[in-house]
Parts: structure tokens; C-alpha cells; sequence
């Protein structure tokens, strides 16, 4: 399966906003708030999201989905044993991501 997500980033600004920083807390491993760029974090929640699609929406939290990035940037995700391919891109107000589980 695969899963895609497209992530309107002044509205995720919004709800990081509301949230009074519990998103962040409870959505986001530690490692994955580094980069505190909004485009940055919109993409990793796109590719969360996208993960969670891939998955099969049910079951899946955004706090079990951990991204993290190689040394030349490029994300990975993993859900307990599983790993995904990610590919996410951001432009302007939008973060996009798609993710797809790595067969082994
Ligand atoms: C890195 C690169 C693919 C990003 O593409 P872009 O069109 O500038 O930007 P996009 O918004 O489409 O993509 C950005 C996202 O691509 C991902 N990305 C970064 N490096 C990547 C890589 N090597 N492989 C795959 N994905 C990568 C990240 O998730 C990044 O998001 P972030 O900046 O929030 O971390 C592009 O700049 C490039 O090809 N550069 C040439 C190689 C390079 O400079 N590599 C740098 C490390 S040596």
C-alpha cells in the first residue's frame, strides 16, 4: 500500500498554535524537532499522515510513526519493525509526502 497527504501549512500552524504545544509533544519524537522550519514540520506530519494511509488508517497514532533523515537529508519512516519509503517536497503555503512500506 501506499499512502499520500498534502498539508495546508498555515492551517497546521493554526492547530500547532491551539494546541499550546501539545502536537508537538505528543505527535513528534524529540529527534524529529530539530528543524523547528514550519515547512519542515508540516513535512514530517504530511509524511506521518501518509504513512498512517499506507497502513490502512486505523491503529496507527502519529506518535508511532518516526521520521528520520539520512546524512544527505533524505526521510525514512518506521512503525515498530516496519519501514516506509518517503519522499516529501514543500512549496509555499503546502508540504506534500507520500510514503511506502519497504517489503523485506
Ligand atoms: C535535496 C533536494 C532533493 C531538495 O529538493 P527541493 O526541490 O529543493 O525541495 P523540496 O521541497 O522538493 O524537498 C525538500 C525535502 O526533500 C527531502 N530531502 C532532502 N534531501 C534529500 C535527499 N538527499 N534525498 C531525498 N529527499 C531529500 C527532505 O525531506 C526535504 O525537506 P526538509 O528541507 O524539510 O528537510 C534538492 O535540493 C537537491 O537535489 N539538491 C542537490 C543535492 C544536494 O544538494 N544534496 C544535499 C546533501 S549533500
Amino acid at each position: 500500500m501506499i499512502g499520500i497527504d498534502l498539508v495546508f501549512i498555515p492551517e497546521f500552524q493554526r492547530q500547532l498554535d491551539a494546541s499550546g504545544g501539545a502536537v508537538l509533544e505528543t505527535a513528534f519524537h524529540v529527534s524529529e524537532l530539530g528543524d523547528k522550519r514550519i515547512e519542515h514540520l508540516a513535512g514530517i506530519w504530511a509524511a506521518k499522515e501518509a504513512v498512517i494511509k499506507a497502513r490502512g488508517i486505523e491503529g496507527t497514532r502519529f506518535g508511532d510513526v518516526l521520521i528520520s533523515h539520512d546524512d544527505y537529508g533524505m526521510p525514512r519512516a518506521t512503525v515498530a519493525d516496519q519501514s516506509y519509503a518517503i519522499s516529501i517536497s514543500h512549496h509555499g503555503e503546502y508540504a506534500v509526502a507520500v510514503a511506502q512500506k519497504i517489503l523485506s
